[in-house]
């Protein structure tokens, strides 16, 4: 019979094959962020939708037209579509605010958006994902893209290029503002409507409107970075200046507006050509302002979020290497029913050691035992029948060398199995070496 449910349009299974290169980003990802003073946050899936409308804005495109919300018992929720939010929120709810600054924590949980799947754009996706809040120095702002650096690297990512903006404060905004109405004025007919209601209501959200209509319009439109006040002017040379120092290559985008209203000064994004059309792995920035509009004492904070899914199609592509997943270390082969007790016994004392032990559970003759043996790569194979259980002995076959050793099938077992497989593995490391 055909499947008749099939998951969601836009959304993926990773399968036990293919979790090792989840592993590795999210590993190297965690270790990094370590190294750098910040811990694991852990926020709900679910929000109450005002929190999103507050923080990403009324008139973004994912508060518009990307939220999957529900009414349930009278209170309306939404499936998180990022962690800023939530983690912020978190912050404050639990008081780490007013703990020493600054606050540092990390993420790594699915967000929801009803976007128009492609690859590289999923409507449920994975975001590795930091926040610190506390300082408004633009060495924060310099350590923070040094940690999404770092990541990159580690992952051994090539050819992703740091493009850099500053948005400003509400207070150059209102001259930039002023600036884009009067151009988006002009066209206001050939806009998109929901692009003609946010010309009143703010008219940056047009910048990064995704209607091909829109964005023409938009190429020639005033750029912020040419109307920052001063404190912001100082603050992005400042943060150059920095990341000069740190050896950090990057370009200028005046164009990187972000698609999210809390952003203030810094914003960034780490981008590939190498995986089409959806190459931004990782986008952040500064949101000095969002802490005080969630009801917080006025706080700075800023931080970034990586797509877990698109760092890994760009490490496929590049063809990195990801932490090799585990193999069997020893396949124990019942010849018959009789054998199995025995089998049981030796599989649970390695495996009480550590050691991957698999042994017959669907009652396979010694052939096909030994085809599967073979199929998950087993290191060693080990047959139990009448010979061994009379004996107490049994042959250890190295599946690498074919090489086969008499092991006692006593209280000694594990231990005796462990001073071998130790051996062969320093065996084949001096051969190599050789
Ligand atoms: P964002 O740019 O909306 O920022 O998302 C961050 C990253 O998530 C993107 O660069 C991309 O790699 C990935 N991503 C976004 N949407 C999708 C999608 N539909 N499918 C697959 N991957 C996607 C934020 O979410 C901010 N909260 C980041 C941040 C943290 N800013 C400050 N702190």
């Amino acid at each position: 019979m055909a499947l008749s449910i099939k998951r969601p349009n836009g959304t993926e299974d990773v399968t036990p094959k293919n979790i090792h290169k989840w592993y590795t980003v999210e590993k190297t990802a965690r270790e990094t962020a370590e190294t750098y003073g910040f811990k694991e946050i852990r926020i709900p899936t679910f929000e109450n939708t005002e929190l999103f409308q507050r923080s990403v804005g009324e008139t973004t495109d994912v508060v518009q037209k990307e939220m999957y919300s529900v009414i349930a018992k009278e209170t309306k929720f939404t499936l998180r579509p990022e962690g800023t939010a939530g983690t912020i929120r978190a912050m404050l709810q639990n008081g780490m605010l007013n703990e020493a600054m600054p606050q540092r924590a990390f993420y790594i949980l699915s967000c929801f958006r009803h976007e128009r799947p492609q690859a590289g754009r999923l409507r449920e996706f994975h975001q590795f994902g930091l926040e610190m809040a506390g300082s408004e120095k633009p060495c924060a702002d310099a350590e923070i893209i040094s940690l999404a650096k770092d990541i990159i690297d580690r992952l051994g990512l090539k050819n992703i290029e740091l493009k850099i903006n500053s948005i400003g404060c509400p207070s150059c905004r209102a001259e930039y503002h002023k600036a884009l109405k009067a151009y988006f004025s002009d066209k206001k007919d050939e806009l998109c409507d929901t692009c003609k209601s946010r010309l009143e209501k703010n008219p940056m959200r047009i910048l990064d409107c995704k209607s091909p209509i829109c964005q023409d319009i938009a190429k020639d439109a005033p750029l912020i970075i040419d109307y920052l006040c001063d404190e912001c002017s100082e603050h992005f040379e400042k943060l150059k200046e920095y990341l000069k120092v740190m050896n950090i290559e990057y370009t200028i985008d005046p164009k990187i507006v972000r698609g999210l209203d809390y952003y203030t000064k810094t914003v960034f994004e780490f981008v590939t050509t190498d995986i089409g059309a959806q190459g931004t792995v990782c986008g952040g920035g500064r949101y000095d302002g969002l802490i005080e509009q969630l009801g917080g004492q006025h706080t700075p904070a800023l931080g970034f979020a990586m797509g877990l899914e698109r760092l890994i199609l760009t490490m496929e592509s590049q063809g990195c290497e990801f932490i090799q997943p585990e193999t069997c270390d020893i396949y124990i082969a019942p010849m018959d029913e009789k054998a199995v007790p025995k089998a049981i016994s030796l599989a649970k004392a390695l495996r009480d050691e550590g050691f991957w032990a698999e042994i017959d559970v669907v009652g396979r003759g010694l052939k096909a035992q030994m085809k599967y043996s073979d199929k998950i790569g087993a290191a060693y194979t080990m047959v139990l029948g009448d010979n061994e259980l009379e004996s107490g002995c049994a042959k250890l076959k190295n599946m690498k060398t074919g090489e086969q050793i008499e092991i006692a099938l006593d209280d000694k077992f594990t231990d005796n199995f462990s001073n071998i497989a130790v051996s062969d593995m320093y065996g084949n490391v001096l051969k190599d070496m050789q």
